[in-house]
């Protein structure tokens, strides 16, 4: 019996959404994931600590090493909100969310996610072999592991304004209710200290693609005051495509 098979009521439905390799399945008010145990650990811990911390978040029900089972967070994907009124309702109800989330104090998050260990890990990712070179950014596009690699180094920022991030900050980890409003944050493996671009990169890409720029602009100024630095944003762009 697998954490979660205990519920006789639980029938598990499969979501498709979702990048990381894993596996999820929807229960009556559970997700059951499944993937590599370093994944379901990182995953696990991040949940947990995360929890009671103003940013809601799923609760561990059950983790074993290739199975992490979550309470569902209410709402959908924000990616499927459709009228103008809920995206824009997202747009500012997320960019609250993600300052209460980079507000945490940073000595209290045990999660190193600078560039000491991403950009390692983006090297290893190419060793690896597993940077996936047909899933490219469109500026990118046809780009060798090789290319990346230099660009990465080429264009690494000198110093870093830390925060914790969620570090896979896209429309498809954030649940909403109908009129926008979000409910909370999945899919947190990555989350840990690094700089607050990490997370503006990914959302504002995503607004603009899924949507339009005006959703990214609309984000930005909601999300100010602070700068944001446009060679950061390309760079955190740069860096999600190793992963
Ligand atoms: N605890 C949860 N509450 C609500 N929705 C969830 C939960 N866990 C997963 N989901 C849904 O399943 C999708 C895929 O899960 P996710 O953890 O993001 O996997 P992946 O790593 O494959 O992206 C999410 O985008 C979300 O829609
Ligand atoms: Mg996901």
């Amino acid at each position: 019996m697998t954490a979660g098979e205990g519920d006789a009521a639980a029938s598990w439905e499969p979501v498709t959404a979702g990048r990381s390799g894993a596996r999820v399945w929807r229960g009556t008010d559970r997700y059951r994931k499944h993937g590599d145990p370093a994944g379901i650990a990182a995953e696990a811990h991040r949940v947990t600590w995360l929890a009671g911390r103003r940013v809601p978040c799923p609760r561990v029900v059950g983790h074993r090493p290739r199975e992490l089972v979550t309470t569902a967070v209410p709402g959908r994907p924000a990616v499927e909100l459709t009228t103008a009124a809920a995206r824009d309702r997202a747009v500012d109800s997320l960019a609250d969310l993600l300052r209460t989330l980079h507000d945490l104090p940073v000595r209290d998050c045990p999660f190193d996610m600078s560039l000491a260990v991403t950009v390692p890990a983006a090297e290893a990712a190419v060793t690896a072999g597993t940077v996936d070179l047909a899933d490219l950014d469109d500026v990118r596009r046809g780009w060798s592991a090789d290319r990346l690699r230099a660009e990465l180094h080429r264009t690494r920022p000198a110093s870093e304004d830390l925060v914790v991030c969620h570090n896979d900050l896209t429309l498809t980890n954030v649940l909403v209710a109908d009129d926008g409003t979000v409910t909370g944050v999945v899919d947190v493996a990555r989350l840990g200290v690094a700089d607050r671009h990490s997370d503006l990169a990914l959302v504002t890409r995503d607004l603009a693609g899924e949507w339009h720029p005006y959703h990214a602009a609309r984000f930005l100024t909601r999300y100010g005051p602070s700068r944001t630095d446009q060679a950061k944003i390309d760079f955190f762009q740069l860096l999600d495509e190793f992963f």
